[in-house]
């Protein structure tokens, strides 16, 4: 009888044992996934590019273009102190924004993207492009947002081209398409009326590659709006999920070549109506313009 109650004994403790193994099991890994998804959602990833061209002037050869896009109104540390340090670093010529700074589904707050908006000009003369989520805000709220980049020195684009000057005037020409005018006629006019043959496009949404940005003949594009898919499949390029592709997206993040066009996507940096980013970090894209030109101009 002693010995039948020693041996109950005996396996309650392993039985309660391989409970609390089963749960320090679970907790670390609930651990780890919220760990990886801080990881993923907060720490800044840098992306180096270079273009080569032969059509432009030896004067733009090492001009620097940081793109960021799709801040999604998000903070990196204090007061973005994270995200301009990395900015900073990469001494741009000109900083590139494409769109969805303020977001509209869940978390709007537009007082965090006037934030970054008067900070972001101080590090490079800056050009932006409204995305989608900019549009869904009231006429009132937008005008007045628009009112204070500018006075902050933001270049807001609204299918507009601007010439960008290299040190020895030189230019190229930047064109604005607004998301709400993202069709082919208006990237035509705009596209042809540019005062330079070398032409970057900025435009929110990428799924437009080869059907309107290639068609117009522009050299690059730098576009956002896909979040990389928002979770990706790890050690992939892959996305579950874009706004405007759906389930497994084609175009997601990296470099796109249509023609002679080349499209720099970048994953963005903040999140939207769903809060979370898996094996995707947050990016800036740097592109580095090196001129392999006859033109010793
Ligand atoms: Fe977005």
């Amino acid at each position: 009888m002693q010995k039948t109650s020693n041996a109950e004994q005996i396996e309650k403790r392993a039985k309660g044992r391989r409970i609390w193994r089963r749960i320090g099991i679970w907790m670390l890994l609930i651990l780890l996934f919220f760990a990886m998804a801080y990881g993923a959602n907060n720490r800044i990833e840098v992306t180096k590019y270079t273009y080569e061209t032969d059509a432009l002037s030896v004067s733009f050869n090492g001009f620097r273009i940081v793109h960021l896009t799709d801040l999604h109104n998000k903070v990196f540390a204090e007061e973005n102190e994270a995200l301009l340090r990395e900015v900073r670093a990469l001494e741009p010529d000109i900083i590139v924004l494409t769109g969805d700074f303020i977001d509209a589904s869940n978390h709007t707050n537009v007082e965090d993207a006037l934030l970054f908006m008067r900070q972001i000009p101080e590090v490079a003369p800056t050009y932006y492009v409204y995305g989608n989520h900019e549009h869904y805000l009231s006429k009132e709220v937008l005008s007045s947002f628009e009112e204070k980049i500018k006075e902050y020195g933001v270049h807001f684009l609204y299918n507009e081209t601007v010439q960008i000057e290299s040190q020895t005037g030189q230019t190229l020409s930047l064109i604005g398409l607004d998301d709400l005018s993202l069709q082919a006629n208006i990237l035509k006019t705009l596209a042809d009326e540019a005062p330079d043959d070398f032409q970057i496009l900025l435009a929110h949404e990428p799924q437009y590659l080869r059907t309107y940005y290639a068609e117009t003949g522009v050299d690059l594009v730098f576009s956002g709006h896909a979040h990389a898919g928002q979770w990706r499949i790890p050690f992939t390029h892959q996305g579950l999920y874009a706004p405007d592709q759906g389930i497994l997206p084609e175009f997601t993040d990296g470099v796109y070549t249509e023609g002679d066009t080349t499209m720099y996507l970048s994953r963005g940096l903040g999140n939207s109506g769903f809060p979370l980013r898996l094996f995707n970090h947050p990016e800036i894209v740097c592109v580095t313009l090196q001129t392999v030109s006859a033109d010793p101009s």
